[in-house]
């Protein structure tokens, strides 16, 4: 990635998705003491299950592992049944938050306004979001990939997130999970469309604001996707579960 001095650090974030029981604080603590002895070039978050958020939290204060939800709610509270404001998040000790990852967006029918809402609320709790988008398959094989990405993009992220921290993570549906990557040719291209199209939307501030890429990032792929043009970080899903796989996805990371 391009440095310049307002460039943030790089964030590896771990979505652990509906996986971790109570045993699974181990990994967390584990990723946490090998960081605490060798500090990371990169910025951390664990994002676990909603019932872990505040015993992760605890567990990693002090720590230079951050948390955060997979998910939040865009009112503040009221009649919704299952969902978590984004202010619980940050009561259970979160700092951030995954808004409109593709498996909220197909299992539950989000649509990028609702996800726009989402980071809004997030932000307004003083919350970070990671704002996701990503194509299927078909829309990619029709050629569309990249319209349908920036049209996401502008539908997704709130005007009100100007001087606000959050990033927004690329992630191909058909690379979430099943072992393939896109090329890096590929995600240097889309990255490159979200970049402008932050800057159109967010003028100056948008030539900073991180750019993570997810799908199937492994310890194996790491070093190179990190490495390509405008990838301000992973969202990495299956291979956070594991503290070994994770530290070495961490440790691919320059500052
Ligand atoms: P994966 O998931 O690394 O298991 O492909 C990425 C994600 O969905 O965030």
């Amino acid at each position: 990635m391009t440095l310049s001095s307002t460039t943030p650090r790089p964030l590896i974030a771990g979505n652990w998705k509906m996986n971790g029981l109570s045993t699974a604080l181990e990994e967390a603590r584990a990723v946490a003491a090998a960081l605490e002895d060798e500090p990371a070039a990169a910025r951390i978050a664990i994002f676990p299950p909603a019932t872990l958020l505040h015993r992760l939290s605890q567990a990693l204060e002090n720590s230079p592992v951050l948390t955060g939800g997979q998910d939040c709610h865009d009112k503040a509270s009221g009649a919704h049944t299952g969902d978590i404001a984004a202010e619980m998040i940050a009561d259970a000790g979160g700092k951030l938050v995954i808004c409109g990852h593709s498996e909220r967006r197909c299992d539950h029918g989000e649509t990028s306004e609702q996800v726009a809402g989402k980071a809004e609320a997030a932000a307004e709790a003083g919350l970070e979001p990671i704002v996701c988008v990503g194509e299927a398959l078909a829309t990619r094989e029709a050629g569309d990939a990249v319209s349908f990405v920036v049209q996401q993009v502008r539908d997704s992220l709130p005007a009100t997130l100007a001087g606000k921290a959050f990033s927004v993570a690329y992630e191909p549906l058909w690379a979430i999970g099943t072992g393939k990557t896109a090329s890096v040719d590929n995600i240097v291209e889309m990255h490159a469309a979200i970049r402008g199209e932050l800057r159109s939307i967010f003028g100056e501030a948008g030539k900073v604001v991180p750019i993570l890429y997810g799908g199937s990032v492994k310890p194996d792929n790491a070093g190179e996707i990190l490495a390509a043009a405008e990838v301000g970080g992973a969202l990495v899903g299956g291979a956070s579960l594991k503290a070994a796989d994770f530290l070495a996805i961490i440790r691919a990371a320059q500052a």
